[in-house]
């Protein structure tokens, strides 16, 4: 055979550049091994993916909200892949709902449940990621790399991320954690539990618990850091600036970049649909948990199109009244409903083209790439909805007319936040507007700087109309 093989031999390289021959010729791991091994990765991802959305809307500080939307986004789409390969390996039942291990359910339980945002870090990025991380590595060292190579390509990728994930967690970790008392929990609690977590046989009564005692509890309240000055401010009225005929195109540019970081509650909303919903399939938490993140994505767009154009974001009042009020007055059908009422919307003419087109007309490019983008993420949106929602109704008009329903029967709040002293609704858009005029070296219009239209007397349905 060797003598074969050397005859045969033109210098290339051999299994089609998988491994050696040599490394092919050692047996790998049996199948059903491989398969036990991948649905306990499929659940630690699971979990995390939980713990990222769950988490996402009570986060105060921005940065962190929107890489809990990113990190979400990248466990839900390494799930759908070892999903896929899972029913490539087994015939069904896949088993992938079911808990692989005790410990190992506690252990993402108490990440879960740690009160603090510090702990939160500590327990995702440093050892629940950690010990992920691990475990890829180890299934790519010992699994065969010619029979098994399907399943070593799709953890290579999650590997690259894993490790983004894993080193955005150590910079925020040092930026933000100081506490001792975490290594204490860490210590005494999670890492015994991921011990016990590979041992074959454990005591469950044995295993140790500190923040889950008490069953974790989703809080629907968002939570805005402090450079969020006034976010119950609703004294800028975004849509009508908009689609003032008279306003200059770099004003309605700077207006609607404003609407694109307004975004943070898309996802902070959207979390508590994703949580609050039980049964569906997975490809529903999937498509739903990519739009969160498409969201997420629009604020973070809206930031950096504020950065480039020398403007300070913060002196933007960005209100938290949609999802505030959404996730407390409306149960997730509802919500979707509201969203997919919002999304359908933007499809017309006066939508997402004439974003864009005011983006062209502008002059500004970065302006333009956004709303193009933009523009293609609330297409894929929209079929989002009509996948996952439209279904739960006999047409597409009872769907529409129900999300319309739910955002009507929410009254504005408008003059109640103002008596109840929370914002006095102060017009701060012509300070933002006067810094990009001057950042670009251009006379103001007086025409923008006068604009003074607030929500005020508008059904709270109308404020997001034409322009989420
Ligand atoms: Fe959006
Ligand atoms: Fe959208």
């Amino acid at each position: 055979m060797s003598t074969a093989s050397t005859m045969m031999d033109k210098n290339l390289p051999p299994c089609a550049g998988l491994c050696s021959l040599e490394q092919a010729t050692q047996p790998g791991l049996p199948l059903e091994e491989c398969v036990r091994r991948l649905k306990r990765m499929h659940y630690m991802l699971k979990r995390l993916h939980g713990i990222f959305v769950a988490r996402l809307t009570a986060e105060p500080i921005y940065e962190l909200k929107m890489a809990f939307a990113h990190h979400a986004h990248l466990c839900a789409e390494h799930i759908t892949a070892i999903r896929n390969r899972v029913a490539e390996m087994r015939e069904p039942p896949l088993g992938l709902e079911e808990v692989p291990h005790p410990a190992l359910e506690r252990f993402f339980d108490e990440i879960l449940c740690a009160p603090t945002t510090e702990e939160r870090l500590c327990g995702i990025y440093t050892t629940a990621l950690g010990a992920l991380q691990k475990e890829v590595s180890v299934y790519l060292q010992e699994t065969h790399p010619l029979t098994d190579a399907p399943s070593r390509r799709l953890l290579r990728f999650a590997q690259i991320e894993l490790e983004e994930m894993s080193q955005y967690g150590q910079q925020a970790i040092a930026a933000l954690v100081k506490a001792e008392s975490i290594n204490d929990w860490q210590e005494s609690i999670l890492q015994p539990l991921l011990q016990a977590a590979s041992c074959s046989t454990v005591d469950a009564a044995s295993l140790p618990r500190r923040y889950s005692i008490t069953p974790y509890r989703y809080d629907p309240i968002p939570q805005r850091d402090e450079r969020f000055t006034d976010p119950w401010n609703q004294g800028v009225n975004a849509e009508v600036f908009l689609y003032h005929p008279d306003m200059p195109a770099r004003a309605k540019v700077l207006m609607m970049l404003y609407k694109r970081l307004r975004e943070i509650d898309v996802p902070e909303m959207m979390a508590s649909i994703i949580v609050e919903t039980s049964g569906k399939p997975w490809g529903y938490y999937r498509d739903m948990t990519r739009q969160l993140w498409d969201e997420a994505r629009h604020a973070l767009m809206g930031e950096v199109g504020f950065h480039a154009l020398g403007v300070d974001w913060t002196q933007a009042k960005v209100t938290f009244n949609w999802s505030y009020r959404l996730n407390t007055e409306c149960n997730p059908l509802e919500r979707h409903g509201v969203l997919f009422f919002i999304e359908q919307g933007l499809m017309p003419k006066t939508g997402k083209r004439y974003e864009w087109e005011v983006a062209q007309e502008s002059g500004l490019s970065l302006a333009a790439t956004i709303q193009d983008f933009d523009w293609a993420d609330e297409v894929l949106h929209s079929q989002i909805g009509r996948q996952w929602y439209v279904p739960e109704f006999e047409s597409l008009q009872k769907a529409l007319d129900f999300g319309d329903a739910a955002w009507s029967k929410i009254l504005s709040n408008w003059t109640t936040v103002k008596e109840q002293g929370l914002t006095q609704h102060e017009n701060w858009w012509p300070g933002i507007y006067e810094q990009m005029c001057r950042s670009l070296g251009e006379q103001p219009d007086s025409r923008a700087v006068a604009f003074a239209e607030t929500y005020e007397g508008q059904r709270a349905d109308l404020q997001r109309i034409a322009g989420e």
